[in-house]
């Protein structure tokens, strides 16, 4: 649509609107909405990894003071038993869990018990007085071990491709090519730590009328999921979540804690609040433990004439859970010939869950590491290689890019990272006892957009209301949407309101997969775009209207006001023109989706290109990121400054999955041991230094209506794999599992 307009807010950093709720404390999350009345439900958490429950013995609990209730599979008062209905938005094929379903026991912590007290800490309390007996089973959550078990998927999951077909003849390639390596690569099994556990507030408001407050990443999942396991109409359910404290994948699908807060709720007609321990969120989502095998071959021109890649990823005994890991290799890099597989095997473990760039981030980390690995044995700088072997389409899709601008990403990135400064051998950068190395990779993720809905509202006093259903999980949602309606009509971004997170707005799907920005974003404009042609309407129709004859080619909405591009003192204001049409609010819903053709025919993607520094004590093995700078290509950015802290919080992540993260299963017990932060390491302050973030111009006119591709992703993929790449460059280390602890340095 050609409107001129002054645009003012999209494209300018902004402070998130919703900054003073959240540092003031007034903006609430899924625990923090409290009722006169609410009851508080603690999960007793199972000691076993597979087997049955044989007894267990509630009477003392029972009996313990304030105790209203305890609910177990013996008890079980509400809830389907057939596992189709508890399928949410985005479940893999399968069965998914069913808490309290009977006596088997899946997995390590798997949810036995429920106890509903007057306050939380009574139920705690009586949690440890629940005898329980179990008859346990040989249980594994090795991968390695299971490997040979390894299977295809049968069904696919929705929105995760298979890999494609082999090009070329990539094992032939490789036999005979000069320049060859082979290796595996690992990362630790890493658990969503958000700083808000997963929690549920449920408000019995009778009639068979449920309102929730849950930690979700989609208000609507939620409430499709509570209605069709307890056989509710969805209208009787609404999922209030205004607020969530991290997520990244975690809030993607309902928790146990959901489940047990409703029955409990609709068991005892009762308000029932049920938040999870920070242990017991080492007991689900987590990045599936994947085992990686990488051929890369090339002339030693560096021209890459083979790559093949092959991934084993852990799934539950129970579903299929599965991510694009492998596919990224076969179209990142130019390559005749490439060959890719990715196979499952079951584990006694939950289901893994998605976490911030679901399968890109492992399987990047694998081929940046191999291209790394092959710059050196080709002798060729690893940035020069990537140059080499930059890809003009997607050879995989065999399609055109919509817009690909990561040549500009490794420019612009290597010059502010004085890339050029780069000793080639490794241990030949120095100071006093730091060995000192740079590293690089290239990160990449999809630019989706979904079907959204969203619905404006401008009242009569000139305040504007945007809302769908999405969630804002710190990322910036709150501010975009606002700052795309105030432009769309020239208001002032104080006159507008966002909202999100309740499934009473209209349609969206779960806030993920980065497309939030581009999809939810160009439905709000469209919703705006209709009221502007209503506003104009009506402006015409005034008496004596300064615009009787305008058409909306030749009006401008800036300044609170309707105006003639050519000749701007003939202009209305918005608030005369809703005075004129005597309406208490204009009121306009609109769905945005992408152009079907642009799938056919187009491959859209963000890339990245990721540059680190790190500095090793060369007798301590302590390894520091001391200089990031990472140079997105992401479309339009929307709001520098929220879109460069997505970036940085993504390399944050990544930084700790190179450094720091990892899950310590004990394999005898099939239970990971580490379940706090004070064991299960994240980056905190002073391991994080210099973080320089690139947004390079990328203009795209086909991948979403206002060119945006999206940045929730793209910031973590890669990171690891530069990191790694420069601790190689320090040390002559190569370190293939993740993390790179002290030990593996010494
Ligand atoms: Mo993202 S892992 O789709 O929240």
């Amino acid at each position: 649509m050609s409107i001129a307009a002054a645009k003012s807010h999209v494209g300018a950093a902004r402070p998130r609107v919703d900054g003073p709720l959240k540092v003031s404390g007034l903006a609430r999350y899924a625990a923090e909405f409290a009722t006169d009345d609410c009851l508080c439900g603690y999960v007793v958490s199972g000691a076993i990894a597979k087997g049955r429950i044989t007894k267990i013995d509630c009477a003392e609990a029972l009996a313990a003071p304030r105790v209203i209730a305890v609910f177990t599979h013996e008890t079980r008062p509400q809830g389907s038993t057939s596992a189709s209905k508890y399928r949410d938005q985005v479940a893999p094929p399968g069965d998914p869990f069913m808490p309290l379903l009977n006596e088997r026991i899946f997995f390590s912590g798997q949810p036995v018990a429920l106890i509903v007290a007057e306050d939380y800490e009574s139920a705690r309390d009586a949690a440890s007085l629940i005898n329980i007996a179990y008859e346990e089973e040989a249980a594994s959550i090795d991968v390695a071990a299971r490997k040979s078990a390894a299977y295809t998927p049968p069904k696919k999951r929705s929105g995760i491709e298979p890999p494609p077909k082999p090009r070329g003849d990539a094992e032939g390639a490789f036999a005979s090519a000069p320049v060859r390596l082979e290796n595996q690569y690992r990362v630790a099994v890493e658990f969503h730590n958000p700083m808000e556990m997963h929690g549920s507030t449920v408000i019995y408001e009778g009639d068979g009328k449920l309102t929730i407050h849950d930690k979700t990443q989609g208000a609507q999942n939620t409430q499709g999921y509570v209605a069709s396991v307890f056989g509710l109409s969805p209208e009787n359910v609404r999922v209030i979540s205004p607020f969530v404290g991290g997520a990244f994948g975690s809030g993607l699908r309902p928790q146990y804690q959901l489940f047990l807060a409703v029955m409990a709720s609709l068991a005892l007609e009762r308000s029932v609040r049920v938040t999870l321990t920070r242990d017991q969120m080492f007991t689900f989502g987590y990045r599936p433990d994947t085992i990686h095998t990488v051929g890369l071959a090339c002339g030693h021109d560096g021209r890459l004439l083979s790559v093949m890649h092959d991934a084993v990823a852990g799934t539950s005994a129970f579903e299929d859970y599965q991510e694009n890991v492998v596919n990224w290799s076969g179209l990142l890099y130019a390559c005749p010939n490439a060959k890719l597989s990715y196979s499952l095997t079951k584990l006694d473990a939950y289901t893994p869950a998605d976490m911030r760039a679901p399968g890109a981030t492992l399987g990047v980390f694998a081929l940046e590491s191999a291209m790394d690995e092959l710059a050196y044995a080709a002798r060729i700088d690893p940035l020069e290689l990537r140059l080499r072997n930059y890809a003009e389409r997607d050879a995989a899709a065999d399609k055109d890019f919509t817009s690909k601008a990561l040549r500009d990403c490794y420019e612009q990135g290597a010059r502010r990272f004085n890339w050029a400064k780069r000793q080639p051998d490794p241990r030949s950068m120095r100071e006093g006892r730091d060995l000192i190395g740079y590293g690089m990779a290239t990160g990449v993720w999809e630019a989706l957009m979904r079907p959204t809905t969203a619905r404006a509202r401008l009242a009569a006093g000139g305040r504007l209301e945007v809302a769908t259903a999405t969630a804002d999980i710190g990322t910036g949602t709150y501010t975009i949407l606002s700052q795309i309606a105030a432009d769309a009509l020239g208001i002032p971004l104080e006159r507008v309101t966002a909202l999100v997170g309740d499934s009473a707005l209209p349609k969206s799907p779960v806030e993920g997969g980065s497309w939030a920005a581009a999809s939810a974003g160009a439905a709000v404009q469209l919703a705006c775009f209709r009221l502007r042609r209503e506003l104009l309407a009506i402006a015409r129709a005034m008496e004596n209207s300064p615009l009787a004859n305008a058409d909306l080619q030749h009006v401008t909405f800036a300044d609170g006001a309707i105006a003639l591009a050519a000749e701007p003192s003939r202009r209305v204001s918005i608030l005369e023109a809703m005075r004129a049409s005597g309406a208490e609010f204009l009121e306009a819903e609109e769905t945005a989706k992408r152009d079907a053709s642009v799938d056919k025919s187009y491959s859209a993607y963000t890339h990245s290109a990721v540059f680190a520094e790190v500095r090793v004590d060369e007798q301590l093995g302590v390894a520091r990121v001391t200089r990031v700078v990472s140079a997105v290509a992401a479309g339009k950015i929307l709001n520098p400054l929220t879109g460069r802290s997505q970036i940085i919080g993504g390399v944050v992540m990544g930084i700790g999955m190179a450094l720091h993260e990892e899950a310590l299963p004990d394999l005898r017990l099939s239970r990971f041991m580490n379940r706090n932060l004070g064991e299960y390491h994240i980056p905190a302050h002073a391991d994080i230094c210099d973080i320089d973030v690139i947004f390079v111009d990328e203009r795209d006119d086909k991948v979403s209506p206002m060119g945006v591709k999206g940045l929730g992703e793209i910031g973590i993929v890669g990171t690891a794999a530069a990191v790694a790449n420069a601790i190689f460059h320090a040390t002559g280390k190569r370190v293939r599992e993740l993390p790179i602890t002290i030990d593996k340095l010494l």
